[in-house]
């Protein structure tokens, strides 16, 4: 630390800006264990999606040997694909009906970090992320700032909203209340359930260098200028190169109060399995709202450790047949996940 110090103070002499000084520094705290358990990359879904994301994720990482381009590729899968709802283009709206995007990124060896929140109208929110870490001295960017410097790296602005997207909005919109003009069909049910998803890609490359993106359209009909958990550094993902890495779907509030991407990684370095800190993290939700009996929401964790154990829980059942999956040199393995209500 003196010697930090005393460096810092060195260089501050010589006229290097503290921010720059701070990358320098940066950079030199890479962490690398003795033993590694191999390349991986893991996503927070099961098998149909699993598999999507993680086959170009991992031809990727063959192609380029780096864990950042493996994700990026993965996570941009369900970020440009418009059948998933949940993340990018075709993601759910907010009440105005515009699609407003969260990612984050996060490099173990540098523990360097990225985000951007309430971003409009660019697909590969997880792109801009990673050039906010890589290319900028700050850490998130958000709404109008974040799409200004997505566009000065030549990103297109490009509508996110899909007809299906804008249909569910419509009914959504129009069900919400007895007590608008906003008139519904005859077979409205104005308790119709509300959507939401997200996805976690992470990773572990040759050298035991853990990385971790979290992107997602956010919660469906949130108000304006709402983000949730996924840009928030702790709260939606973590990763630490001494320890492994964590991420967190569903209701970004829960996850943010408790920073349970965070609080899963420091019981992780305490000893806990995978499995273990993902379900203690679940039991923490339930304590601070008092029990599960008043938990109607969901929250999923999922998180890998430096010996490539991996684990997931979730509060609500699993719709996929399995709750993460993972892809190494060994090829695909499905997670189970364990439900915890
Ligand atoms: N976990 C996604 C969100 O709450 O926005």
């Amino acid at each position: 630390m003196t010697k930090r110090r005393d460096f810092l103070q060195t260089l501050g002499l010589m006229g290097v800006s503290l921010p720059a000084l701070h990358k320098i520094l940066d950079r030199k705290s890479n962490y690398f264990p003795d033993t590694i358990a191999g390349p991986l990359v893991m996503c927070s879904r099961g098998e149909s999606w699993g598999k999507k994301v993680l086959e170009p994720a991992w031809a990727k990482f063959k192609e380029t040997n780096s864990i950042l381009d493996a994700i990026e590729a993965g996570s941009n899968v369900v970020e440009l694909d418009p059948a998933d709802t949940s993340v990018g283009y075709g993601g759910l709206p907010d009440e105005r009906g515009v699609v407003a995007l969260d990612a984050s990124i996060m490099y173990g060896p540098t523990y360097n970090c990225g985000s951007v929140a309430s971003l409009e109208n660019i697909k590969k929110a997880c792109s801009v992320a990673r050039l906010v870490m890589e290319r900028t001295d700050h850490s998130m960017l958000v709404g109008p700032g974040a799409l200004a410097f997505a566009k000065a790296h030549g990103f297109p602005e490009e509508n996110l909203l899909t007809d299906e997207a804008r249909l569910t909005w419509l009914e959504w919109k129009e069900n919400l209340s007895d007590n608008d003009d906003w008139l519904p069909p005859a077979d409205h049910d104005y308790k119709k359930f509300r959507k939401g998803g997200t996805i976690n890609v992470l990773g572990m490359g040759a050298q035991g260098e853990v990385a971790g993106i979290t992107t997602t359209s956010g919660l469906f009909g949130k108000i304006y200028g709402r983000i949730g958990d996924s840009p928030i550094i702790g709260a939606g993902l973590f990763v630490d190169n001494e320890v492994g890495a964590a991420g967190a779907t569903g209701r970004g509030e829960e996850l943010i109060r408790t920073c349970g991407s965070f609080l899963l990684v420091e019981k992780m370095r305490s000893g806990k399995s995978p499995q273990v800190a993902c379900e203690e993290v679940i039991e923490r939700i339930f304590h601070v709202n008092g029990g599960k009996q008043n938990v109607d929401f969901n929250v999923k964790m999922v998180a890998f450790n430096k010996d490539g154990d991996a684990g997931s829980a979730s509060i609500m059942p699993l719709g996929d047949n399995a709750s993460a999956s993972l892809i190494s040199d060994k090829g695909m393995k499905l997670i189970a996940g364990k439900s915890m209500i």
